[in-house]
């Protein structure tokens, strides 16, 4: 079976071709720069490059290939919109999937989409899973909610580095994942004839409020977090002023989003049933304590022997040291 992973580069997309290779797939990756896709290319991936904005580039990296992942999605840097690469690059892929007679396309998509219409970004995913209901493909949507991952930049290095960490006004409980538990539940359902043409909740163990993870955060780092909390009001005065200038219509997309964190609503499911139809256990899933206790052990590590290098080459310095030395001469 030849597996092409889509956005392989990515946070997820990375652990789900590093999860394909362990479990022996034969994995292609689709990839807009060979250079930043060397690291897969040594995992033992094989690289095509292919861009989803660039439908002619699709039809050669689909060749030979039995189902996809598809993990990709516009990047905030690029200058791609989300709508170039989120409804009308994934419907290019999906149309030259169904061309190639491609047998599985595993997608993920984002919990609740349907309840918020406004929200660009959420609008998409739902229509782009009505799209690929319809496509006449094998398919399985994995609705996630949040990534573990993301917690480090979000709260974890602002609070070690006593930068502000940002929060609105109410922010909606998130139940987020680790991308390699994300990632075991992909490469699984290409396994399980029953996940086929299924919509599943992808979620953590638990949701968790900003408020809760940034406790946690300070208790582990022993560091008191500088909290700056940003109006809900100001950031939509900011996103509907953007909109009025093209270049701001991708920021202010990704403005929007925050619709989304500010309602008050947990992002979050329940996953007994998913478990059970893709027979993995619970018990496996990393917790966001443990993903976190993990993180700071590590950091705190780093900076102790940090410390003390730093002391040890201070006290050799001082040993060595002219000035030091001839004062104990004429002493
Ligand atoms: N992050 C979250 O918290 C979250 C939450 C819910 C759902 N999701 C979904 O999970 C999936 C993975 O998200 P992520 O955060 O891991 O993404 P990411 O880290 O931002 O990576 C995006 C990937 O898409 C690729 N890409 C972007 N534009 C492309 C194009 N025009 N053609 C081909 N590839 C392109 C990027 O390649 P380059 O390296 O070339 O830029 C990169 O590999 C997405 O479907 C996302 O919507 C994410």
């Amino acid at each position: 079976m030849t597996l092409l992973i889509v956005g392989a580069t990515g946070t997820l997309g990375r652990q789900v071709a590093r999860r394909a290779i362990d479990e022996g797939y034969k994995v292609r990756c689709l990839v807009r720069s060979t250079k930043r896709a060397a690291f897969l290319k040594e995992w033992g991936a094989e690289l095509v490059r292919g861009d989803l904005c660039k439908p002619e580039t699709l039809t050669e990296a689909l060749t030979g290939v039995t189902a996809i992942i598809d993990a990709a999605t516009s990047r905030p840097t690029d200058s791609l919109t989300i709508k170039q690469v989120d409804w009308d690059g994934k419907v290019a892929l999906i149309q030259a999937a169904k061309a190639a007679g491609v047998e599985r396309f595993i997608f993920f998509s984002i919990l609740d989409a349907e309840k918020y219409q406004d929200v660009p970004l959420m609008e998409i995913k739902r229509c782009t899973e009505l799209y690929l209901a319809e496509s006449g493909l094998n398919y399985t949507i994995l609705r996630l909610a949040g990534f573990l991952q993301g917690l480090i930049g979000q709260y974890g290095i602002p609070i070690l580095e006593n930068q502000p960490v940002w929060v609105t006004g109410a922010s909606s409980p998130v139940a987020y994942m680790d991308t390699l538990d994300i990632a075991k539940f992909a490469v699984r359902a290409l396994n399980v004839p029953e996940t086929q043409n299924q919509a599943y909740p992808l979620v953590g163990t638990r949701a968790w409020s900003a408020e809760e993870i940034i406790n946690l955060c300070e208790r582990l780092s022993g560091k008191e977090a500088k909290i700056t909390r940003m109006p809900i009001n100001l950031l939509r005065a900011v996103q509907g002023f953007l909109r009025f200038f093209q270049w701001g219509w991708n920021v202010a997309d990704r403005l929007a989003f925050t619709e989304v964190v500010a309602s008050g609503k947990p992002l979050n499911a329940s996953m007994e049933q998913v478990y059970t139809v893709f027979g993995l256990e619970q018990e496996q899933t990393t917790t966001l304590e443990s993903y976190l206790q993990e993180y700071f052990g590590r950091i705190m590590k780093k900076l102790k022997e940090l410390d003390y290098d730093k002391a040890k080459n201070k006290k050799q310095k001082n040993k060595k040291s002219p000035m030091k030395q001839s004062s104990k001469v004429n002493s």
